[in-house]
C-alpha cells in the first residue's frame, strides 16, 4: 500500500506525543464520570433518586463485566482439569447461614453520632472528623450490626420462614459438595467454581462500585487432602495473582498482603489478599491499596459445620452442634481407606472490584496533535467492543453498504462484538472508540471500493495498515487472541 495515497485520504494524521505523565494513574472521579458519560455504569434506581449501594451496568459495562467473568471462567474452569462449575440459588435456607456461622458472626461494628444522628461503620469513621452539627462527632460505643439481608419465603411472613440472600456464593458450594462429588466421580484434589450475586447490607457503601450492597463474586472452593493445604494455598495465591497480571494489570499496582492473625476471619487458618491500587490520589502509599480478592485457607471448617453430626466452632470455642444436616460431607480416601473431611482453599474475587481495577489500570491520557486523547488500554479479551467499523463518508451508499456488510460478517462469523458508527467525522469516531477501549477500528473509504481493502487502526499505537476485506477475520483473530 502506498502510504502517501493512504494519508491523503485520512483527514487527520495522528501524531502521538508523550503520555501526560509517566506512570499516570487516574483517580476515581474521572472513572465515575467516564462510566456515566459512555454508558458503563449508572447509579441504581437513578430515575427515582437512586438506591444507595446499588449500581446498574449499562451497554458497555455489561459487556466489560461479562468479559471479566468469561476470562475467569475460561482460565479457572475450562483450562484446568480439576474444576467443576456450579450455579446455586441466591435465596438460602436459614439453616445454611446458621451453621456457617453467619447468623452469629457476620457483622460489622456500628456507631451512631449523637449530634448529627448519622450511622457509621466504626472502623470507617474518624471520631475527630468534623460533624455537620458542629465540632467533632459524639459517637456511641460500637455494637455489632449483622450484614445479611433477611426476607421471608411464601405467603405468610413470620419467623418460621425466614430466608437470607446469600452474603457470599461460597456457602452454596459447601452444601453441594456431596452432590457434585457423587455426580462427577471427582477425587480430591479438585475444585468447584461459581460466579454469582451476593448481598451485604453494608453500613457505609462507598467508593463507587468498590463497596456496594449488591455485588458479584467469582469464587472457588478447592478441596485438598489435609496436610497439603499450605502448599495448595501458596499455589493458588500465585495462580490468582498471575490471572490479573496476564490480563494487563501492572505489577506496581497489585500486591499480596498476608493477613495478620488478628485480622483473620473466624474460619481461616491463613489468608492472603490481593490488593489493587484503587485510590492512587491518597497521600500515603499504604492507603492507596485495597482488597480485590482474598485467598483463604478455610481448613475443614465449613464441611465440618455443615455435616450431619458435625459442629460449628465459634471464635472463643463456643460450639453449635449440627442437628439438621442430612449428609456427612466427607470423601473416601482410597490411600488411607478412610472417610476424610477435605481442607478447603478459597480464592474469592469480587467481579465489580476486578472490573474497576481493570478500568483504572487501563485508563490513559496522551497528547495527540496537541490534544488530549483518552484511551482505555484494556486487554482485548476484556474490551466491551472488539471492532468498530467506520465509514469515511456517511452519505455514500457504496461505502456505507460495504461497512455494514463487514460489521455483519465479523459479528456473525467471528463472534466478536462489532459495531458500526457513522455519527461523526472519522477523527471523533476514533476518539470515541479509544475512550471505551476498542482495540481495532476499521475504516472503509473510497479506495475500498476500488481494491476491496480497508484501513485497520490499532488503538494503542494508532498505526494503520491496509488489509484486504477477505483477510480481516484471520488478521484480527491473530491480534485478538482468546476473544
Ligand atoms: N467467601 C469469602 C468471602 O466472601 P470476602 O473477603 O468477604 O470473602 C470476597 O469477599 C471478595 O468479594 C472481596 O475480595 C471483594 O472483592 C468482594 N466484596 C466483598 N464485599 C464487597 C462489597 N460490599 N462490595 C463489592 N465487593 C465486595
Amino acid at each position: 500500500m502506498d502510504g502517501a495515497v493512504f494519508r491523503a485520504r485520512i483527514p487527520r494524521p495522528e501524531a502521538l506525543g508523550p503520555p501526560l505523565q509517566e506512570n499516570y494513574m487516574v483517580d476515581l472521579d474521572k472513572i465515575i464520570s467516564l462510566c456515566k458519560r459512555r454508558g458503563f455504569i449508572f447509579q441504581g434506581s437513578d430515575q427515582y433518586g437512586g438506591l444507595q449501594g446499588t449500581w446498574d451496568y449499562g451497554p458497555l459495562g455489561v459487556e466489560l463485566k461479562n468479559n471479566v467473568k468469561r476470562a475467569w471462567w475460561r482460565r479457572m474452569v475450562y483450562e484446568r482439569d480439576d474444576m467443576e462449575g456450579l450455579d446455586c440459588a441466591i435465596l438460602m435456607n436459614r439453616l445454611v447461614l446458621k451453621y456457617s456461622g453467619h447468623e452469629e458472626t457476620f457483622s460489622d461494628p456500628m456507631v451512631d453520632c449523637r449530634k448529627c444522628k448519622k450511622r457509621f461503620r466504626a472502623d470507617h469513621v474518624d471520631p475527630n472528623e468534623k460533624c455537620q452539627e458542629g465540632d467533632r462527632h459524639d459517637l456511641t460505643e460500637p455494637r455489632p450490626f449483622n450484614l445479611m439481608f433477611k426476607t421471608t419465603v411464601g405467603p405468610i411472613a413470620d419467623d418460621t420462614n425466614i430466608a437470607y440472600l446469600r452474603p457470599e456464593t461460597a456457602q452454596g458450594i459447601f452444601v453441594n459438595f456431596k452432590n457434585v462429588l457423587d455426580s462427577t466421580n471427582r477425587k480430591v484434589p479438585f475444585g468447584i467454581a461459581q460466579i454469582g450475586k451476593a448481598y451485604r447490607n453494608e453500613i457505609t457503601p462507598k467508593n463507587f462500585i468498590f463497596r456496594v450492597r449488591e455485588f458479584e463474586q467469582m469464587e472457588i472452593e478447592f478441596f485438598v487432602k489435609p496436610g497439603t493445604d499450605d502448599e495448595w494455598h501458596a499455589k493458588w495465591v500465585e495462580e490468582r495473582y498471575n490471572w490479573y497480571i496476564g490480563l494487563g494489570i501492572k505489577t506496581q499496582n497489585l500486591r499480596k498482603y498476608a493477613q495478620k492473625p488478628e485480622e483473620l476471619a473466624h474460619y481461616a487458618k491463613a489468608t492472603t489478599d490481593l490488593q489493587y491500587r484503587f485510590f492512587p490520589d491518597r497521600p500515603e502509599e499504604e492507603k492507596q491499596f485495597d482488597e480485590v480478592e482474598g485467598i483463604a485457607n478455610r481448613t475443614d471448617f465449613d464441611l465440618t459445620c455443615h455435616s450431619k453430626g458435625g459442629k460449628l466452632v465459634l471464635k472463643g470455642g463456643r460450639e453449635i452442634p449440627n442437628e439438621h444436616a442430612v449428609n456427612k460431607l466427607t470423601w473416601f480416601d482410597h490411600e488411607t481407606n478412610k472417610h476424610l473431611i477435605p481442607y478447603v482453599i478459597e480464592p474469592s474475587a469480587g467481579v465489580d472490584r476486578a472490573t474497576l481495577a481493570f478500568m483504572i489500570d487501563a485508563y490513559c491520557e496522551e497528547v495527540v496533535n496537541d490534544e488530549t486523547r483518552v484511551v482505555l488500554k484494556l486487554h482485548p479479551e476484556l474490551s466491551p467492543i472488539k471492532v468498530a467499523v467506520l465509514p469515511l463518508k456517511k452519505n455514500h451508499d457504496g461505502i456505507v453498504n460495504t461497512a455494514k456488510g463487514i460489521k455483519q460478517t465479523l459479528q456473525k462469523k467471528s463472534g466478536w462484538r462489532t459495531v458500526y458508527d457513522d455519527t461523526a467525522g472519522i477523527g471523533k469516531l476514533y476518539r470515541r472508540q479509544d475512550e471505551v477501549g476498542t482495540p481495532f477500528c476499521i475504516t472503509v473509504d473510497f479506495q475500498t471500493l476500488e481494491d476491496k481493502t480497508v484501513t485497520v487502526r490499532d488503538r494503542d499505537t494508532m498505526a494503520q495498515v491496509r488489509v484486504a476485506i477477505d483477510n480481516l477475520p484471520v488478521y484480527l483473530a491473530d491480534k485478538l487472541g482468546n476473544c
